[in-house]
This record gives C-alpha cells, sequence and structure tokens, in this order.
C-alpha cells in the first residue's frame, strides 16, 4: 500500500538501524547514557535551548511541559484544534490540573488581539490566571500550516508583556524551518519549552524531546520519572535520532516538494484544492463538493492501494508524504485517487 496516512507510519531506514545496532547505552535514569545524553545535548542547541530532555513520546514532552508552567486552576490557552486541546486526553486537566481556553485559529494561528481578549481579567476569580500558551508549528489539524516568523515574534511579544509563558508544540517544527529556509533556533528559541518528536518526518521509530532553560529541564526529569518515562538503556533510542538529525533532515524538503506535486496532481485532475495551503507535508482534500462520505472515500482508496486519513473536520481526508514515499508513488496516488473520486462522483450523480 502507499501509505499517506500519517509520517509516524515510517520503517527505519537500513542506515539508522546500523546505528541503532551500533550505540553505546548505559543506565539513563543515573543519567549514564552517553547516547541519549549526545542527543539531549544536540537537540538543545539545535533548537536554541539551554538543555533538553529525552522522552518516549510527543505527547508526554507537551504533558511534562505543561504541567511545569502551570498549577491546578491556571488556564491555558491555544488553538482550539491543537494538539494539546483535541488528542491528548484531556491531559492538560488530568495531569496538570489546568483549565483550557480554546480560540479559533486561521491556518492554526491565533492573533494578539485573541490573547488579549482572552486574557482580560475576570472580575469574578481574581485568581484565575491565564498564566500559558501553546502553540503548534507545524500545525497538524490545519494542514501541516506554518507560522510566519512574523506573527509567532508579535504574539509571542503580546504574551510576555501579558506575563504568560510560551509553550511550543514543535513536534514537527523542522518542518517549519525547512519550509521557512530558516534554522531551527530561528523558530523554536523564542520560547520557554518546546516539544520536539523523533517519530513524525524525522523517521525514528519513537522519541521525543523537551527543550527549555536548565532550571526548567532539570524539573523536567522528576516529571519525566512520575509519568514512568525514566527509560535505561535509551541509547538504542536516541542512536536513531542522532542519525536522522544527520541525515533526515535536509530531506523534509523532499517530502514538502512532493506533497506539492500530489496537491497540483489532484486538483489536475479536478479536485477542488488550495495549492496554497499546501506550504510542508500534507495535503487536505474535502470531498464534500465531490458528494461522498469520507469513509466511503477512505475504504475505496484503501482497497485500491491508497492510505489516506481522516482529519479532524468531517468532511476533510488527508495525505501526508514522508521518508517511505517515492516521486513513483506520488503519480500512482494521484492515478488511485483521481480514479476512485471519478468512480464515486460519478456513482452519486446517478443515485
Ligand atoms: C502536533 C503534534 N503534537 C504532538 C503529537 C504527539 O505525538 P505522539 O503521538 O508521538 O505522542 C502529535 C502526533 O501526531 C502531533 O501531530
Amino acid at each position: 500500500m502507499i501509505d499517506l496516512r500519517s509520517d509516524t507510519v515510517t520503517q527505519p531506514t537500513l542506515g539508522m538501524r546500523a546505528a541503532i545496532a551500533q550505540a553505546v547505552v548505559g543506565d539513563e535514569q543515573k543519567r549514564e547514557d552517553p547516547t541519549t545524553t549526545a542527543l539531549q545535548e544536540r537537540v538543545a542547541s539545535l533548537l536554541g535551548q539551554e538543555s533538553a530532555i529525552f522522552l518516549p513520546t510527543a505527547t508526554m514532552a507537551n504533558q511534562v511541559a505543561l504541567k511545569l508552567h502551570g498549577r491546578p486552576g491556571d488556564v491555558l490557552v491555544a488553538e482550539e484544534s491543537s494538539h494539546v486541546l483535541v488528542y491528548e486526553y484531556g491531559g492538560a486537566a488530568a495531569h496538570a490540573g489546568l483549565m483550557t481556553l480554546g480560540l479559533p485559529g486561521v491556518a492554526g494561528r491565533i492573533s494578539p488581539d485573541q490573547l488579549r481578549a482572552a486574557t482580560a481579567p475576570s472580575t469574578k476569580a481574581a485568581d484565575q490566571r491565564v498564566t500559558l500558551l501553546s502553540l503548534e508549528n507545524t500545525h497538524n489539524n490545519a494542514g501541516g500550516r506554518v507560522w510566519p516568523l512574523a506573527e509567532l515574534d508579535a504574539l509571542v511579544a503580546t504574551a510576555r508583556e501579558l506575563g504568560l509563558r510560551v509553550h511550543l508544540d514543535g513536534a514537527r517544527v523542522l518542518n517549519a524551518s525547512v519550509a521557512l529556509g530558516v534554522e531551527p533556533s530561528a523558530v523554536a528559541a523564542r520560547f520557554d519549552s518546546v516539544t520536539l518528536c523523533l517519530s513524525k518526518g524525522l523517521g525514528c521509530p519513537l522519541g521525543a524531546l523537551l527543550a527549555g532553560s536548565y532550571e526548567l529541564i532539570e524539573r523536567a526529569w522528576r516529571e519525566k520519572h512520575l509519568f514512568g518515562g525514566a527509560m535505561r538503556q535509551s541509547g538504542v533510542v536516541a542512536a536513531a535520532g542522532i542519525y536522522a538529525l544527520d541525515n533526515h533532515v535536509e530531506r523534509l524538503a523532499d517530502d514538502h516538494a512532493r506533497a506539492g506535486r500530489l496537491a497540483a496532481g489532484f486538483a489536475a485532475a479536478g479536485i477542488a484544492i488550495d495549492l496554497e495551503q499546501v506550504e510542508t507535508n500534507f495535503v487536505q482534500i474535502d470531498v464534500a463538493p465531490l458528494g461522498i462520505e469520507r469513509a466511503e472515500a477512505l475504504d475505496r482508496l484503501r482497497d485500491r492501494g491508497l492510505g489516506l486519513s481522516s482529519t479532524i473536520h468531517p468532511t476533510v481526508m488527508r495525505a501526508v508524504t514522508h521518508l517511505g514515499i517515492t516521486d513513483d508513488d506520488i503519480e500512482q496516488a494521484v492515478d488511485i485517487l483521481a480514479g476512485v473520486l471519478s468512480e464515486s462522483t460519478a456513482t452519486a450523480r446517478r443515485a
């Protein structure tokens, strides 16, 4: 199957498997795993932060960050379809006791004015404070959209002025920096904490990092243990992370170019797609104008050997490019999708 459901479906490459096999390891809970330590130092410097900690998943990295930044009863503000609000099982409330306020975004982005309105003091609950803002870049539910740096600057400056801490869910922040053509630190250094995921476009089997100040990351070590995320010979996974940073960052541009070709191919086949919105490795396809049910479209595509997935938007499916996808796959995917959707719309018209 041509698997475009997500960039999480990648298999470790042969080179990555060799790096895993050769990893020098130790007991990570005792901070004795040299490969994990090396990865942490590398990621901290890449993101322009003082320190970083290795964690099993990006969800855990986000959750540890939220817990470190807020106290129970504080309010977390985020764009309403962001991963921390919709896919982390209410972790902000369950783990950190945070109340959450989701603001409607455009392309996953919210504005300084929205933030000001959301933080205007309440007369009823003097001590109920908005203390934390979490942003996502690239934004998953918006279709891999990227924050322009000037917009990010303006919002983070407003958050600072309002006394908020600012977290970046940068699970795909390297897609953002590659798309913008800037160093990752140019995007990530302005935040109090940053999540980076290894198991998406970077192609590792698992792993994520949380980066921030020395002080924050020292506190994160305790939370990591409390979450059950303290590991032992984690260097076998960290080695994959180092390999990915050496070999799989620049090539994210290939994923973006393939997503662009996929979108252009779909558009040429008569599927309504806004090519301007394809900024990284996601293509969103709305089946509503075609008059077919999304579930049916997904089933038919799967039967023909093309895996796409659903999104939070009821009629929208998505295709995500990654290191397991070739140029040939892109051509075939266009043919399969165009064929299935035109058959389905013909059937819908006859009915
Ligand atoms: C933006 C974003 N943040 C965090 C995560 C969580 O990653 P994981 O499922 O590896 O914990 C995801 C996963 O899709 C994501 O898209």
